[in-house]
């Protein structure tokens, strides 16, 4: 899709440049161990590992294995990193498993052996962002991701006490990753993050966002559950590109692992390098890496929902139905896949022909969708469909369940997020069902719960 400020559009590295890029093998795994639990010479058994690329599309014959190859794409760390010396790459909350093995979705908590004798980690695999922790301990890929990235006390106590030499090396990243030239000079962006402003989104971070690469450092985006994807036509929060086939998924997977912050919006590229959201440079997916992660992608399936549809949700599906929460979260899919217009925006006459626009603004924040890299000016409408397994609700994923994202005080000045947020202050817009009695309240979050 066009951004919001035409000319800035990006425009990504053409054909021939990305077909010379080289294919990334996938190569086999291993698990790493929590301290204390690692079998007797395990690490001295690795070393003796050759390394085995365990993508093969000569292999795959049938459907299913496709699909089943497309989970090995889905888990990929397409970025290396120094193994460290010390402790995790990223430390979590999350238990190991009974046989003392780490989550292995977390960024850098499996082995990849590319040479013999040599052990790496890496991060940035699309399981690491979009993997839920369910509340039995199992994992659910597809699903909003919901790992903490940062905001550990540690993490957030490091961030007050940063000194201005790391300060400058950590914005000068942060303007690769977020800067918007045509909304706010460099210069403008470095005098408003101060140490002060680093802390307060070091621990604004939450469970359920992520400020993916351009986006906004201070208004990044939820991380969306690609279950039921095949169905939703805009892929991200502001429609930021067109899902209208498995290539496109393919190009957004591509572009998202890096090669946007390659991409030239007007005069402005934010990188010739790698990124720490990106892929190694100089490396690519195959085709067939990609269309296997699509097939993997459209396969999954939610879970079984444990909420049953009593009377009580039966009188919230009357009061979706009165509210005319159907007329844009239309079922079947609880979405009618439109565009809605960020506050203060106007559709261009051409995308009025080509696109599903409802002209109508819901009134929330506009900052993702008119100032920043995915800014189209829009709002997709989101599917309600599996909101009982995620959290993190509004674009911006400021409010933690969906009672709050209901609760009338969300709207007032002094009111205090329960999920990301750089300062208190209204969650505004979309106002729908914010009226209703308690009763009424409870019974149409009792419906949505069962979708
Ligand atoms: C660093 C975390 C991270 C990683 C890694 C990541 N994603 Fe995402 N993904 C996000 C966030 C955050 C969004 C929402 C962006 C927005 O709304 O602007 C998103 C959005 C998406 C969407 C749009 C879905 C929708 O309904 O709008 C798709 C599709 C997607 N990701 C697929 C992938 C695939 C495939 C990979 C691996 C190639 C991947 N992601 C890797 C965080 C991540
Ligand atoms: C005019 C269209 C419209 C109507 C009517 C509407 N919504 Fe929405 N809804 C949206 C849009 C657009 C968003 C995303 C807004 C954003 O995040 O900026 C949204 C977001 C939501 C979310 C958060 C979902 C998420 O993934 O974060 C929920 C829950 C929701 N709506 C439920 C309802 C219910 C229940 C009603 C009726 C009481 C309703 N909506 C009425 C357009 C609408």
């Amino acid at each position: 899709m066009p951004l919001a400020q035409r000319d800035r559009s990006p425009r990504h590295l053409s054909a021939e440049a990305y077909y010379a890029l080289k294919v990334r093998p996938i190569y086999r795994t291993y698990p790493i161990y929590a301290p204390g639990r690692e079998p007797a010479g395990y690490l001295e058994w690795l070393k003796q590992r050759e390394p085995e690329v365990v993508f093969d599309p000569a292999k795959l014959k049938t459907k299913q294995d496709w699909i089943e190859a497309g989970k090995l794409v889905f888990e990929h760390e397409p970025l290396m990193v120094p193994l460290p010396e010390k402790g995790l790459f990223f430390p979590t909350p999350l238990p190991p498993s009974p046989e003392g093995v780490l989550p292995p979705f977390i960024p850098g908590n499996r082995y990849i052996i590319r040479k013999k004798g040599v052990l790496e980690v890496g991060i940035n695999s699309c399981a690491g962002c979009h993997t839920r922790v369910m509340p039995d301990g199992s994992y659910l890929p597809g699903a909003q991701g919901a790992v903490d990235f940062r905001s550990d006390e540690a993490a957030i106590q490091r961030a007050r006490e940063i000194t201005p030499e790391r300060l400058k090396r950590r914005l000068e990243t942060r303007w690769i990753l977020y800067g918007v030239p045509w909304v706010e000079s460099k210069e403008e962006f470095f005098a408003q993050m101060t140490k002060e402003e680093y802390a307060r989104d070091v621990a604004a971070a939450h469970r359920g966002t992520i400020a993916r690469q351009g986006t906004s450092v201070s208004h990044g985006p939820h991380i969306p559950s690609l279950i039921g994807l095949k169905d939703v036509r805009y892929l991200d929060s502001t429609g930021f590109a067109r899902h209208r086939s498995i290539g496109d998924l393919a190009r957004y997977a591509v572009t998202n692992q890096g090669l946007d912050t390659l991409a030239h919006y007007g005069d402005f590229q934010p990188s010739t390098e790698e990124t720490p959201f990106s892929s190694e440079k100089g490396t690519r997916y195959s085709d067939e890496q990609l269309y296997a992660l699509g097939l993997y992608i459209y396969s999954l399936t939610p879970p079984k929902n444990p909420n049953p549809v009593d009377d009580l949700a039966k009188r919230g599906q009357k009061v979706f139905t009165r509210e005319g929460c159907g007329g844009c979260h239309t079922p079947p899919l609880y979405t009618s896949n439109k565009l809605t217009l960020a506050k203060g925006f106007r559709t261009p006459a051409d995308l009025k022909k080509t696109e599903d626009i409802l002209e109508v603004s819901v009134g929330t924040d506009a900052t993702l969708a008119l100032r920043s890299r995915r800014g189209t000016g829009f709002y997709k409408i989101p599917s309600l469909r599996g909101v009982w397994y995620r959290n993190a609700f509004g674009h911006g994923g400021w409010v933690d369940t969906l009672e709050e994202w209901f609760d009338p005080a969300r709207v007032k000045n002094d009111y205090v997020p329960k999920n990301y947020w750089m300062k208190p202050g209204a969650v505004e817009g979309h106002e729908f069902g914010l009226k209703l009695s308690d009763e009424e309240r409870r019974a149409l979050i009792a419906f949505l719960k069962t979708l």
